[in-house]
């Protein structure tokens, strides 16, 4: 790869494919750029037939489901991500980025979990849940599925502008624009190999 191209463009399809593809963000986009509809219960402004996403390229919109399957596998490497930003020279340490990074990871993890396509899948599809076997675990996820999914919209918009604030603070600091301050220190972990680099 070549290096002024960045390799987070590699995984770079699935959140921003999640993105995409996600309901909400669908319904304001609709709205916004294609008129298509204006809002609930206004006309068409085209005269055409709606017909829905069944043609190429809004078909692809149905790859939702696929882009939470993505999603929720990059949750546990951003959160393994967060437990290492809490680790700093050796120590368990509080430090900007640390914050940064757990709010944008969090901010992420509601928003994943409100998905509309995991409220259908962990509950969603079922008529009866005492019908089925583990009825009773799945109607408390698909209750707090449902909880989080009230409020997609500010959890989307949320995470957009945490991850947005994460990824340019850590450039800053990464280039030395800015120095990331270390509010606290709590427990000594492991001893940092001296590498003979004084930055
Ligand atoms: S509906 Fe928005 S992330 Fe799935």
């Amino acid at each position: 790869m070549p290096g002024w191209l960045s390799p987070a463009l590699l995984v770079l399809w699935a959140p921003l494919g999640f993105r995409a593809t996600c309901y909400y963000y669908r319904k304001a986009y609709y709205r916004s750029f294609f008129a298509d509809p204006v809002a609930c219960a206004v006309g068409e402004a085209r005269p055409q037939a709606y017909c829905g996403e069944v043609k190429f390229p809004f078909i692809l919109q149905n790859l939702h489901r696929y882009f939470l399957y993505a999603a929720l596998i990059f949750l546990v490497f951003l959160w393994a991500d967060v437990v290492r930003a809490f680790v700093i020279h050796g120590s368990l340490a509080l430090a900007g980025g640390s914050l940064a990074i757990l709010a944008s990871t969090t901010t992420l993890t509601l928003y994943t979990f409100s998905c509309h396509s995991l409220r259908h899948l962990v509950g969603g599809k079922l008529d009866c849940f005492s019908c089925i076997a583990s009825g009773g675990p799945r109607y408390r996820a698909w209750s707090w599925v449902t909880f989080l999914n009230e409020h997609h919209m500010g959890w989307a918009w949320a995470s957009l502008f945490a991850v947005c604030f994460a990824d340019l603070y850590v450039r800053l600091c990464s280039m030395g624009v800015i120095h990331d301050p270390v509010f606290a220190t709590f427990v000594h972990l492991f001893d940092v190999p001296d590498k003979g680099f004084t930055p």
